[in-house]
């Protein structure tokens, strides 16, 4: 592939990394969009005093509202409530229209929600749940604090999402859920999990943190498992600081995830059958009326903040591919759109272009574009599931008392999750306001740059003179 580098090399004859100019001095990051609207809401709900409107004990029409869908739990009350406060339940029912599922239940985090998420299916302590160990760590962490024990399947190497071929043949009688993860905002090959899923008559929980209003084969990420769960981090499209939701047409997985969300046991009473006490006990896992508030005002923006990520992805993705695809690879995302900050995710050649993805990434860093590779590791490589050490010294929840299963997590070949991680991995959180395609054109001259430079690269690696180390 001939490249017409002049332009390129006249302007920036050396790389940054090694002492040239670099090609963006000005900061780069995308942020947040504020504005007077979550300004001035925030301010009214403080000087009313309207912090959180959440009690954790029954009130008189509590056991009827637990049932109720989303859209039906709308109160304009000022009063304190085991639901929520007005803003909880404005959210609440405006992003279950938005999603298209029944009920939707704030938490303060995705992590806390993929726990009741998965707590509110009952599954038994022991049960296996399998995920990617390519994700956060909160994904697989969220599964041992409900109990169970993760297992780990390897990735598509081009969706970077669960491999549907490897799922199969992790699947055993201790098998009870799966954990996909839209990891970037992909599907990947979601049917076909699903249609294994359903084979064998396993729950499925969308760790869909990620996906915020993402839609696959025409339908929202997070609404074609039992339950979906999203997050409202600060990087996450749309934000609150801290803040997560979980999504189901199920009225009782979303009863007990209502429940778990605020100290369930509270609730039930003596006449109450074990089923509803099963996994009931509660933690406070509550959204503040503030954090439910800049959140329903995020959402009225979230259509102008996708479109700024779908339009800076599409000119990075057409550039990439037109100018840069020898050595870099878009992930495959399997459905039209997708508007993750992460979303601009790539793979770099190490083995092909002969200079390995660590310096590649030094080298643009130095050019002023922030990139990241992945996490530091997979989260199979933990030290907590090395030593099979969560709760206390007796292996708990790995322990024979509870597990009949024999998981080894040292012993995990997963060769697409490896290499994608140590070798090949780049991204950007570069994709959000208030970046243009004009900040994006700067990601693409850098690369352009470090490319032209690639020989000169990779000779200085053979001699030692550029140091890398795998893993960050
Ligand atoms: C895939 C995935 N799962 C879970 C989480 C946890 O989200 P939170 O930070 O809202 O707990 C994240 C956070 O970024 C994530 O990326």
């Amino acid at each position: 592939m001939k490249h017409n580098h002049s332009k390129i090399a006249e302007k920036h004859d050396d790389l940054a990394l090694l002492g040239g100019n670099p090609v963006r001095t000005k900061d780069f990051r995308s942020e947040p969009m504020i504005d007077d609207q979550e300004i001035s809401l925030v301010a009214e709900l403080m000087r009313k005093n309207r912090f959180s409107k959440f009690v954790g004990s029954p009130m008189e029409s509590t056991r009827e509202d637990l049932k109720k869908k989303s859209v039906d739990l709308l109160s304009e009350e000022d009063g304190f409530s085991f639901l929520g406060g007005e803003y909880v339940r404005k959210f609440e029912a405006e992003w279950s229209r938005l999603i298209g599922a029944d009920y939707a239940v704030s938490v303060n985090s995705a992590t806390s929600g993929l726990t009741t998420a998965l707590r509110a299916l009952d599954l038994e302590p022991g049960s296996e749940v399998i995920t990617t160990p390519f994700t956060f760590t909160a994904t697989a962490a969220s599964i041992v604090l409900a109990n169970c024990v993760p297992v780990f399947c390897d990735i598509d190497p081009e969706t970077f999402c669960l491999s549907p071929a490897a799922l199969e043949k992790l699947i055993n009688r201790n098998t009870c859920c799966v954990m996909p993860v839209h990891w970037c905002g992909n599907a990947g090959d979601l049917d076909e999990i699903l249609a294994i899923c359903n084979k064998h008559g396993l729950k499925v929980v969308e760790d869909a943190a990620q996906s915020p209003l993402t839609y696959y084969n025409g339908k929202s990420l997070g609404t074609f498992g039992d339950v979906g769960v999203f997050s409202f981090n600060e990087p996450k499209n749309i934000m609150t600081g801290e803040g997560g939701i979980i999504v189901t047409d199920d009225q009782r997985i979303a009863e007990k995830c209502r429940l778990i969300r605020n100290h369930g046991e509270a609730i039930i009473t003596d006449e109450d059958s074990d089923d509803y006490l099963i996994n009931t006990v509660g933690y406070n896992f509550r959204l503040t009326e503030i954090h439910a508030a800049i959140a329903y005002m995020q959402l009225k923006k979230s259509k102008k903040l996708n479109s700024i990520r779908a339009n800076n992805y599409k000119h990075l993705k057409k550039n990439v591919e037109e100018k840069l695809g020898e050595y870099l690879t878009p992930q495959r995302i399997t459905h039209p759109e997708s508007y993750f900050a992460y979303t601009a995710a790539f793979r770099w050649d190490s083995a092909k272009s002969g200079v390995h993805r660590d310096i590649i990434a030094q080298a643009m860093i130095s050019e002023g574009i922030p990139l990241f590779k992945g996490y530091h590791r997979l989260v199979c490589d933990h030290p907590m599931f090395k030593r099979k050490l969560a709760f206390g010294v007796n292996h708990h929840p790995w322990h024979e008392g509870y597990y009949s299963g024999n998981v080894d997590y040292n012993a995990l070949p997963l060769p697409n999750a490896r290499h994608l991680v140590d070798n090949d991995f780049i991204g950007f959180l570069l994709m959000g306001w208030p970046n243009t395609t004009d900040d994006i054109d700067h990601i693409i001259l850098a690369f352009e740059k470090v490319i032209h430079n690639l020989e000169r690269l990779r000779d200085l690696t053979l001699k030692g003179d550029i140091k890398f180390s795998l893993g960050r």
